[in-house]
This record gives C-alpha cells, structure tokens and sequence, in this order.
C-alpha cells in the first residue's frame, strides 16, 4: 500500500497485517524520521515499511499499489484545483489495474463556519480521544477567509495564562469538487459512508468516506466496512456544529 501525507505512519499498523510492502510519503522530514524512529524500535515481520520525502502532486516511483490512502483530509493541504487534481493523478498512475485508492475528507477543518474559542474537552474532538482528560487546558478557534481555512490551538494554565499556541492553515475542499476531479480523471468513485454514531450510521455527513479505482473494479469493501463500523460502535463526526451535546455524551 502507498500512503500520501502518512506524517509519522499512525495508520499503518492498521495495514501490517495485510500488506507486505507499506510506502509512505510525505512533505515533513520531522515527521518522517519520527515515524522511522517508532518502526526501528517496533519492528513488523513481513511487511516493508518506507518512509519517503517526497510530495503527494509529483511523486513517482514506477510502482503500482493495491491500496492508495489519503487519511485525515490530507487534501486539504493543497491550495488549489491544480494541485488536487495532480495529487489524484499520481495516485491514479501507482494504482493497481483492481487495487483501491481510499480517501478520508472534509470540505473544513472542524466547522463549516468560523468558532470562537471552544474548550477541546466540550467539542467533538473529546470523543475521538481515548483519555479526554488531556485536552483540559485546550482551546481551539477558527476562522475562514476565503477559501483558506484557519485554525488555532492554545492552552491556557488555571490561570488563564496562555502557555502555548499553534496554528494551522488549510483550504477549502468541497466533496462535490473532489468527486467531480474523481470522475475527471476517469476513476469510478463510492462513498461508503459520511458520519457514523454509536447508534449507527448518520445521514448527517459532511465528509467523504469513499474509494476510488478504475471501473469496473467489483471489490467493494462497502459491506464489510459498514458491519466494522457497527461493530466497534464509533463515534465520528466531521463538523462541530453538528456534534451536540447528546451525542457527544452517549458512551
Ligand atoms: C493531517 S496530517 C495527516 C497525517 C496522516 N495521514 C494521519 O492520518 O495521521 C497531513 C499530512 O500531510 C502532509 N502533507 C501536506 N502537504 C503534502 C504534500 N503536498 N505532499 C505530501 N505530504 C503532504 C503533512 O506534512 C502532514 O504530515
């Protein structure tokens, strides 16, 4: 499988139990090496693992992949049509003649509008955390201008003293433009799933869970994946504004 915009390789021991061959790519040498450090002290049997610089527009590498990942609005690093259109494209010429390109995606980071300060431990990041007690102290705000989507973190002591700060910026990515470069380049797409909640699945959805591949290709994990989702019970949401209260209470 080939990773673009991997960061440290979080996902990929999701991926050792299948794939022999794990490559991921990505722009930040710091997080590069930290993820080569964590796969030199934990090594994997049976699978290759590669971390390699490179950016997710030009890469190449001659090779064909059975899965492609884009994790975590990757995409939404790129500043333009350009760029996006580029960066399907290169996954389109490592792709596998019936290998699976998946992309996980959301127009805007955390809200579709702006927000002002919000403690973490009240929003919908809270329920993605295995120990929400971390996030006291966190803050988070955004802010849209234009298509550039901004968004800070701060973390203020009891005090109110504010001892760190970050923040980043992304752009705007509609899904409906993305699938709309999807079937640009050719490629069948399906969305398997927008949001889901502990009681299962929402039609709230303002993401892109969804694979792409060439047509033709009847691998659907759409089933398989569905029953997982129930299974384990997960709770995701992809906007803050339609985290409420209740949902982000059920356990
Ligand atoms: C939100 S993080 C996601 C990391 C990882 N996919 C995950 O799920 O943990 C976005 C990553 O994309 C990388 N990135 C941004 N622009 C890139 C580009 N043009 N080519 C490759 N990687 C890029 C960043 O360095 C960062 O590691």
């Amino acid at each position: 499988m080939l990773e673009f915009g991997c960061g440290m390789g979080r996902l990929f021991p999701t991926f050792v139990d299948g794939a022999t061959e794990i490559v991921g790519v990505d722009i930040s040498d710091e997080l590069l090496l930290k993820g080569k450090q964590y796969f030199e002290k934990n090594s994997v049997d049976n699978t290759d693992i590669q971390f390699v610089n490179g950016n997710m527009c030009s890469f190449a590498n001659n090779k064909k992949y059975d899965l492609i990942v884009f994790a975590l609005s990757v995409l939404k690093h790129l500043a333009n049509d350009t760029e996006r259109m580029q960066a399907l494209k290169t996954a389109k010429e490592h792709l596998s003649e019936d290998g699976l390109i998946v992309i996980d995606h959301t127009a805007l980071l955390y809200a579709d509008g702006p927000v002002d300060w919000t403690p973490a431990s009240q929003s919908l990041v809270a329920s993605w955390v295995a120990e929400p007690e971390i996030l006291q102290g966190y803050q988070w705000r955004k802010t849209l201008d234009g298509a550039t989507d901004i968004l800070e973190w701060r973390y203020q002591d009891t005090q109110q003293k504010t001892l760190f700060e970050v923040k980043f910026t992304t752009y705007r990515y509609d899904i409906e433009a993305l699938t709309q470069h999807l079937e640009e380049l050719g490629l069948y797409h399906e969305l398997m799933l927008t949001e889901w909640g502990v009681n299962g699945l929402s039609d709230k959805g303002k993401r892109f869970i969804g694979i792409a591949g060439f047509p033709g290709n009847g691998r659907s994990p759409r089933e398989r994946l569905l029953e997982k989702v129930k299974r384990r019970g997960e709770k995701l949401w992809s906007n803050h504004e339609i985290a409420t209260e209740e949902m982000l209470q059920v356990s």
